[in-house]
């Protein structure tokens, strides 16, 4: 068992079963074990590749679409470009170069890992940190997060005949196991085997995105895996992912990647009053041109130019990243549709 692994369960022990979000908190975040406080996980030698991290024209597209947001709103003087969750830096970095004058705003990264704070200011210098959203301060603020949700530790219930219960963590003998809790008072009987999963830490950043947008202007871009309505799983979808292949998620506390699958239109609602637009990211890297930024690339480059479409095909093609990953805006009531976003979505 590893380190975190042991602790849990003298934790456990002494308690009784945790959720899973508490679970999830301690695996990512514990401060001396938590997955991204001790180490880098992202690219060929960790345990996942991420968008920004296959090709520099994830970023550039996302620093096209945050220049043609903020001079679609009057290219406001006093506007702060927002990163939640930055990883490495390599998405901001890239977006600079295409951010024109937005490039010179202040940057602010939200950001709890030290390792990948150190990371972040070797690539964009004179940036700032933040631990959570709520302590950047007021004002314009154009909010780009991805694959950020996807890691703040989500709640998972399921219908049984006694009512709901909520999926726990707990201990057979020295093994973490999974359990369940005692039915649940007061919510609405649902049929057996139906699933909620639910993040109030996710929420939590959703609404305070929407009131600070509300209040002073803006807008997000917030791009994670995920499903719409009418394509829910058929159950809950937390997953670990160690070493570029999926693991079980009681097997390594503190050393696999935890993350679940963004209901989009449950994050929408949490983002009311704020007028909200959807894409797969394949549609949305499309309309940004993502296209002929590769040519562009390719003619450059001769050399690179089987790379180049290996990484378009990644990110964009539908058995890749392009319709798994999607893209959301959000930005103040009654704003019109932003570039990449069209009427029907
Ligand atoms: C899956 S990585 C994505 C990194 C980057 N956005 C990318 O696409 O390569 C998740 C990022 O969120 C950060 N993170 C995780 N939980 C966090 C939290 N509660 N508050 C702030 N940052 C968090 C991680 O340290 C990491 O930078």
């Amino acid at each position: 068992m590893t380190p975190l692994g042991r602790i849990i369960r003298d934790r456990i022990a002494a308690q009784g079963p945790m959720g899973v979000a508490e679970f999830m908190a301690l695996c990512l975040g514990h401060p001396r074990h938590g997955y991204y406080v001790t180490r880098d996980p992202l690219g060929a030698t960790g345990d996942f590749t991420t968008a920004p991290e296959v090709s520099q024209m994830f970023g550039e597209m996302i620093g096209l679409w945050l220049r043609a947001v903020w001079e679609g709103m009057g290219a406001p003087r006093e506007a702060r470009v927002v990163e939640l969750g930055p990883g490495r830096g390599t998405l901001m970095a890239d977006a600079r170069r295409a951010m024109g004058p937005l490039a010179a705003a202040e940057t602010w990264l939200v950001e709890t890992s030290p390792r990948l704070r150190a990371e972040q200011a070797r690539r964009l210098p004179g940036a700032r940190w933040a631990e959570r959203l709520e302590q950047v301060p007021e004002g314009f603020a154009l909010i780009v997060a991805n694959e950020f949700l996807d890691a703040l530790p989500v709640r998972q219930f399921i219908a049984t005949p006694e009512g709901w219960r909520e999926r726990q963590v707990g201990l057979a003998g020295d093994r973490l196991i999974w359990g369940l809790s005692g039915p649940l008072p007061g919510l609405d009987p649902a049929p057996e085997g139906a699933w909620r999963e639910t993040s109030p830490a996710a929420t939590a950043t959703a609404r305070e995105i929407a009131r600070r947008i509300e209040s002073h202007g803006g807008a997000a871009l917030l791009i994670d895996y995920g499903y719409r309505a009418a394509d829910r799983p058929p159950g809950w979808t937390l997953q670990a992912l160690r070493r570029h292949a999926p693991a079980e998620p009681l097997a390594s506390p503190g050393e696999a990647d935890l993350t679940w699958l963004i209901d989009f239109d449950a994050l929408g609602a949490d983002l009311a009053p704020l007028a909200v637009r959807m894409a797969t990211q394949g549609a949305f890297l499309g309309r940004m041109g993502i296209g002929q930024r590769a040519a562009m690339l390719a003619q450059a480059r001769p050399d690179r130019a089987d790379s180049l479409a290996d990484a378009l095909e990644r990110l964009t093609a539908a058995d890749a990243m392009g319709t798994l990953f999607k893209a959301l805006a959000a930005l103040p009531p009654g704003a019109p549709i932003p570039p990449g976003f069209a009427e029907d979505a």
